[in-house]
């Protein structure tokens, strides 16, 4: 049973929210909580050695980075031997990329509703071992990735299937257990992209019955690190590539390139710890912030919104993007702020192919208000009554 959600409580965990600014690009990135902030200076202060040494301090090093580890698996619940914390989720997918192995001739299916780092890798990929690429879309208006969409390109062929779990633009939540057993049910691996679906609900990547899952600390209230899992089975298909004298047994063993910085890898117990607790509360606070702008951006004959319009949080999380009849988002964005102290922004957010290709939208792309559940429903207000200035 989800209990209230106390925004004040939780804010005062941000030392950045006490400044003159409404974050409102937290789908860019989250502002970090105090303790984590905390931890890292206390980690360089005290403990930072090189690991794997057996004196005093080494073995303090040692067992926080191992926690950090530990946290990461269990939130996500996971095993500890079946992630990779490594500098960002691009980093990470061009690193499996680099190791996955199929046969010539085998097919893939990429989807158009993607942050580029869910696709520049596996066209790496599928260079390299000489792959097929199919694209899979969802067109306008429902913009949502299904199993009855992805099927009709499903065969045998087809080997691996990559999507997101939200798009950072349009904010819908794709029903990727769905999509997963139609992927398994063809023979394929499912590769999917939670960056922006990780700061608003709880990840559980063995309910979601993914091979592969990513999601970056920096935009979930942590430092700037990132996470990979693999499945042990989906592992099977994936090449170490460790210097040959090193183990590899784990993900980390198999794609950790030394990569994941120890001061913030030993930070992110911090991070679960907050979010733990209050994750179930986080979804209905959430709703009440999107049907504030929603409600407002609906109403207008001259804005579209891009993805759902609803302001069910059980259809999406608040990252609103929207376009203006008459007005470019670069100055729309330009306007407001000219006006007040709320950051939020404009483009397409490297979801070019969706921007350009799905949408039909002009360079300039979409304006885009991304909350978290920091934000409060005045900040919201404040933003509508600032829109309905900039729009007179
Ligand atoms: C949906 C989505 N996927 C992937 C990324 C890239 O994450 P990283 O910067 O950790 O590579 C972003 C960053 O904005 C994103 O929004």
């Amino acid at each position: 049973m989800a209990s209230t959600f106390d925004v004040a409580k939780a804010r005062e965990r941000f030392p950045a929210l006490k400044q003159d600014q409404v974050f409102l690009d937290n789908a860019g990135g989250s502002q970090a909580l105090g303790d984590v902030i905390d931890s890292i200076t206390q980690y360089l202060s005290k403990t930072n050695v090189q690991l794997g040494a057996s004196y005093h301090t080494g073995q303090i090093s040692n067992t926080k980075y191992e926690e950090g580890y530990q946290a990461a698996a269990k939130y996500m619940n996971a095993g500890r031997d079946e992630i990779v914390l490594g500098g960002s989720t691009t980093q990470l997918f061009m690193n499996l990329a680099g190791a996955l192995q199929f046969n010539e001739g085998d097919e893939i299916i990429l989807s158009k509703m993607e942050h580029e780092t869910n696709v520049k890798p596996w066209l790496f990929m599928a260079e390299r071992l000489k792959l097929k690429v199919k694209w899979w879309v969802s067109e306008k208006p429902e913009l949502k990735l299904t199993p009855e969409n992805l099927k009709p390109l499903l065969s045998p062929k087809v080997k691996f299937v990559a999507c997101t779990h939200v798009s950072n633009i349009l904010g819908t939540i794709h029903d990727v257990r769905a999509i997963a057993d139609a992927v398994h049910e063809a023979g394929a691996l499912l590769c999917v992209d939670g960056v922006s679906f990780a700061p608003h609900r709880a990840v559980d990547v063995k309910a979601f019955g993914v091979d592969f899952y990513a999601f970056s600390w920096y935009k979930v209230y942590g430092p700037h690190i990132s996470v990979l899992y693999a499945s042990a089975s989906a592992q099977h298909h994936v090449k170490p590539l460790p210097h040959y004298f090193n183990p590899t047994k784990t993900l980390e063993d198999k794609l950790g390139f030394a990569a994941s910085n120890y001061e913030c890898t030993q930070s992110i117990p911090q991070i679960t710890s907050y979010l733990t607790p209050i994750l179930p509360a986080i979804a209905a606070h959430e709703g009440k912030l999107q049907a504030i702008i929603l409600d407002f951006l609906n109403a207008r004959d001259d804005i579209t919104v891009h993805g759902s319009t609803s302001s069910d949080p059980a259809v999406r999380v608040p990252t609103i993007s929207f376009t203006v009849k008459g007005m470019g988002s670069k100055k729309l964005v330009e306007e407001a702020e000219k006006i007040s102290n709320f950051g939020f922004r404009w483009g397409h957010f490297y979801s070019k192919r969706l921007c350009d290709e799905v949408l039909g939208l002009e360079p300039e792309a979409v304006a885009r208000v991304s909350m978290v559940h920091y934000n409060t429903e005045e900040e919201i207000r404040g933003l509508v009554e600032v829109l309905k200035k900039v729009l007179s």
